[in-house]
């Protein structure tokens, strides 16, 4: 579903003209976000950061494709998402986009398992193949062990990990983690960094994630600061890799 950009190189995972979105409260309207422009190229690893309310988890369902921009352009691998229609914009989250929330999101009765094969089930990947695929993306989090235990059955720092194998198992071209540290214990939030840092270098898979913690954004290699529904800072702290490497960020 990615397009090729005009130049010939990979379009940007992400580019916002002007991005808004209001929610309607019985009759009163928040404007949440507020006129965003932004630019995130393929393999970038950026942290958010705000202060609680100023629309971080906004831009990211956004950005993930969940809900859509009351104005303004947003383009996701190229593909303006005002063109789909709301079952091609589900393919393309389906397709491009992997998802990590801070509360995990599983199924806690669910096998390990099978929660990590849930996205492949919407794609209409056979059961075989599905269950091959889910028990590779635990494997390579650690919990090749767990496959058949229930999220009610392990510690929040497997649960992030069954959530970052969920995320995998459709090879996204972006990972986007709201908060995934965030109802961690230090060492387990540091694992959970781990993951999603070797999955940028390694699988050069782009990852958006949103934090409170100064620790875990110094290890992004940029930090977009957002105050009242507008991007307020944009400041990178290690160079975006080669094949993404002109333009200002924006
Ligand atoms: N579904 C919603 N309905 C109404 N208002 C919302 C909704 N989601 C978020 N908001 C409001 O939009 C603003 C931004 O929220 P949010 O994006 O969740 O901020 P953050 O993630 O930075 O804490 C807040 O004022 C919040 O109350
Ligand atoms: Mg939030």
């Amino acid at each position: 579903m990615t397009r090729e950009t005009h130049e010939g190189g990979a379009a940007p995972a992400f580019e916002a003209i002007g991005l808004t979105r209001s929610y309607d409260l019985e009759g009163v309207s928040v404007d949440a976000l507020r006129g965003v422009d932004l630019r995130i190229d393929q393999g970038e690893f950026v942290a958010i950061l705000g202060p609680s309310g100023s629309g971080k988890s906004t831009l990211m369902h956004l950005l993930g494709c969940l809900d859509r921009p009351t104005s303004g352009v947003l383009r996701v691998g190229g593909v303006d998402v005002a063109t789909l229609d709301d079952t091609r914009l589900a393919e393309l989250r389906n397709e491009t986009i992997g998802f990590v929330f801070q509360s995990f999101h599983l199924l806690a009765r669910t096998p390990a398992l099978d929660n990590v094969a849930l996205p492949l089930v919407y794609r209409g990947v056979a059961r075989s193949e599905r269950r091959a695929r889910a028990q590779k993306a635990l494997e390579a989090v650690g919990l090749g062990h767990r496959l058949g235990h229930r999220p009610s059955q392990m510690s929040g720092g497997e649960q992030q990990r069954v959530a970052i194998a969920r995320a995998l198992v459709g090879d996204p071209k972006v990972v986007l983690a709201d908060e995934p540290t965030g109802n961690l214990d230090t060492r387990n939030g540091d694992e959970v960094m781990a993951l999603l840092e070797g999955l940028n270098a390694d699988s050069g898979v782009a990852v958006v994630l949103v934090t409170h913690e100064p620790d875990v954004a110094a290890r992004a290699h940029r930090q977009i600061h957002v105050r009242d529904g507008l991007i307020e800072r944009d400041t990178r702290t290690r160079t975006a890799p080669a094949a993404a490497s002109e333009g200002d960020g924006k």
